[in-house]
């Protein structure tokens, strides 16, 4: 924990969708708050406005390799509020048809559920980015 880290509450509940590329059409309460946005500044921006440098590449190719075939993707993401801070999450991310038949994205995230998890997953995604260079 340091201070520019932002705590999700026990009971936050962050969801966001996203069109077939991920451009956001709708992000709840909770989102916009850990991420501190207005909702009308995240509607219409890809997804990686919360996308935080300390991710690795292969964490979202993964994620987008799984969803676009119909799967449903869940790991442990570290994303950027809108002033810098950071938050970890666990995501869950499921394709949908929207009722145009349209391809839309779901994702549902919770806090980590212990701070080893989020130890475990800093150390494993500052390899896989050294592994990246
Ligand atoms: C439904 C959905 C939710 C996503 N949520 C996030 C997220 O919370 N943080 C993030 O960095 N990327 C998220 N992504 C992945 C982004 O679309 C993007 O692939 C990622 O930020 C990497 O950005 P880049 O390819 O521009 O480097 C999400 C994608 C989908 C389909």
């Amino acid at each position: 924990m340091n201070q520019n880290e932002i705590l999700l509450k026990n009971d936050s509940f962050l969801i966001s969708h996203t069109d077939a590329k991920g451009i956001i059409k709708f992000a709840s309460d909770d989102f916009c708050k850990v991420a501190e946005y207005d909702v009308q500044e995240l509607i219409g921006k890809p997804h990686s406005i919360v996308r935080h440098q300390d991710m690795p590449k292969a964490a979202f190719e993964d994620l987008w390799n799984t969803v676009k075939k119909g799967g449903i993707w869940s790991g442990f993401v570290k994303n950027s509020s809108k002033t810098g801070k950071f938050y970890w999450v666990y995501a869950t991310v499921y394709p949908y048809k929207d009722q145009d038949g349209s391809q839309g994205y779901i994702s549902c995230r919770t806090k980590v559920a212990s701070r080893d998890e989020i130890d475990k997953y800093d150390a494993l995604y500052k390899k896989m980015r050294e592994d990246e260079r």
